[in-house]
């Protein structure tokens, strides 16, 4: 395939991807976003392998069927509950290949052009530091977000002051590395201090902090896959990086808004951690129980109902229940709204794609702005395994842990009924008091079956 070919194949495919991310940023026109990403990637592969720069097709082929393989299989087993750590793996990957670009770069110097020489070493230092931080720093991630690794945050003394050395050194050893022409042993040293920068700097952030470090290694993969854009000298992969470095970053600043924390501090680790953070719930008073059959002939007075669903109802798998839930109340003339929290669930999102996939109307689901101040003239809310999300503690308790977050204001309405199965606390690790408010009824259960029991109730 001729150069200009390949030139116009990858502006189309950038064009594509542009959209795509457009697209994807409303749950109207989703479906068709992920169509323009998959044409995108598809012309961008097509056009890559078919260049004149390509050679050694058939490795290629046997390697992106082995890919191909194992990423069909993986994705197809995959629970959604497990998508965020899957996608931290997979941001993995990104900063391991920048790594390993970045050091096939660095032995194959001499074929770049004299006066680009300088260049191409600050490239590849940097395309190395930035996808060995990610490599080590989404490995982390994968390993708090599927419990392998605890998700409370590492304090280790002076950690900022190790952070701060750990860029100075491996701004130190940049010089040298460019003075010397290239020098192995200080692109060595630089990868082992980015590795172990990556561990720390993920290791300390944790609890209610997890998302933002979630769409802050998104950006990170992206701007991992620039660099090694740079490397390769292709444009596609600059661009493309650089979109999803973008979105990414933009990700976490939507994050931390919505979560009232600063960006800076987040990533420098630990914010939110100083009141320490417990396993269990804190008994605080005496909580009530209350049957699904109650439930039913509650919901059936009432004349407002909100739901504001959390990580609990992806777990159970308790969606299409609460749809159908939903259904026949509407029917009855009653007014169902969801309220969504934006860290809700483990994956920015996660509760408007379950939403959707059980085909809930996307005009009564609503963000928490949008909702929160019509809690206190609702009847009934249903916190189907939500928790740190719907946590009082957070707009009341100036100690907590959570303090300053904003949540969704549930105490408000006049009767709240939380489904989860034990006492015990949310994600965060935080005593949730709304359990023991004089209008929380507790519904114990797994959350389907006892959505469930409440529809043949009703
Ligand atoms: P969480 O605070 O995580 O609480 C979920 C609750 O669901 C738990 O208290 C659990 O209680 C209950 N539950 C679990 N399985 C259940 C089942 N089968 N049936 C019924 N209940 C069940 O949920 P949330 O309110 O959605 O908050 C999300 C948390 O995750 C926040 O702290 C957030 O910062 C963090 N986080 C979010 C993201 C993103 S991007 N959204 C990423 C990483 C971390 P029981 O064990 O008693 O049943």
């Amino acid at each position: 395939m001729s150069q200009g070919l390949v030139t116009a194949a990858y502006i189309i495919a950038a064009v594509f991807f542009i959209l795509s991310l457009a697209r994807l940023s409303k749950q109207e026109t989703a479906r068709s976003g992920n169509y323009f990403g998959i044409a995108g990637m598809a012309l961008a592969l097509i056009a890559t392998i078919f260049s004149d720069q390509a050679s050694g097709f058939g490795w290629v082929i046997l390697a992106m069927l082995i890919g191909a393989g194992i990423g069909l299989y993986r994705a197809q087993r995959v629970e959604m509950t497990q998508m965020p750590e899957l996608i931290a793996l997979l941001h993995s990957f990104v900063g391991l290949a920048a790594v390993l670009v970045g050091y096939n770069s660095y032995a194959n110097a001499d074929s770049v052009a004299l006066d680009m020489h300088t260049i191409h070493l600050v490239e590849v230092f940097i395309g190395v530091f930035i996808g060995a931080v990610t490599f080590t720093g989404s490995l982390v991630a994968f390993g708090k977000l599927n419990g392998r690794i605890s998700s409370k945050p590492l304090v280790l003394p002076n950690k900022h002051k190790l952070n701060l050395a750990a860029l100075v050194v491996a701004f130190l050893l940049l010089i040298i590395f460019v003075k010397a022409d290239g020098s192995t042993i200080a692109l060595l040293l630089m990868t082992l201090i980015a590795l172990a920068f990556g561990w720390h700097l993920v290791a300390s952030i944790g609890g209610a902090d997890m998302p933002v470090v979630v769409s802050m290694l998104n950006s990170y993969s992206g701007w991992a896959a620039a660099a090694a854009g740079f490397m390769l000298g292709n444009d596609l992969l600059i661009v493309t990086g650089a979109l999803v470095g973008s979105s990414g970053a933009i990700l976490s600043y939507i994050m931390c808004t919505a979560m009232n924390r600063s960006f800076l501090s987040v990533i420098a680790g630990g914010f939110g951690t100083e009141g320490g953070v417990s396993d269990s719930a804190e008994e605080t008073g005496e909580h009530r129980e209350i049957q699904p059959a109650d439930v039913a002939d509650m919901l059936k007075n009432a004349s407002s109902v909100i739901i504001t669903p959390g990580y609990g109802m992806a777990v159970a798998h308790a969606q299409n229940a609460v749809s159908e839930i939903t259904e026949f109340l509407r029917n009855k003339g009653i007014a169902v709204r969801f309220g969504i929290h934006p860290v809700a669930g483990r994956l920015p999102g996660h509760m408007n794609v379950l939403l959707a996939e059980a085909r809930v109307p996307y005009d009564i689901v609503l963000e928490m702005d949008e909702i929160n101040d019509d809690f206190s003239s609702t009847d009934v809310v249903l916190v189907i395994g939500a928790n740190d999300t719907v946590n009082p503690a957070a707009a009341t308790d100036p100690h907590s842990p959570i303090a300053g977050m904003p949540v969704l204001h549930v105490w408000e309405a006049q009767n709240v009924i939380v489904f989860k199965r034990s006492m015990n606390s949310g994600y965060a690790g935080v005593p949730n008091p709304l359990f023991y408010n004089e209008n929380s009824y507790m519904c114990f259960g797994d959350a389907k079956a006892t959505v469930e029991q409440i529809l043949k109730a009703l």
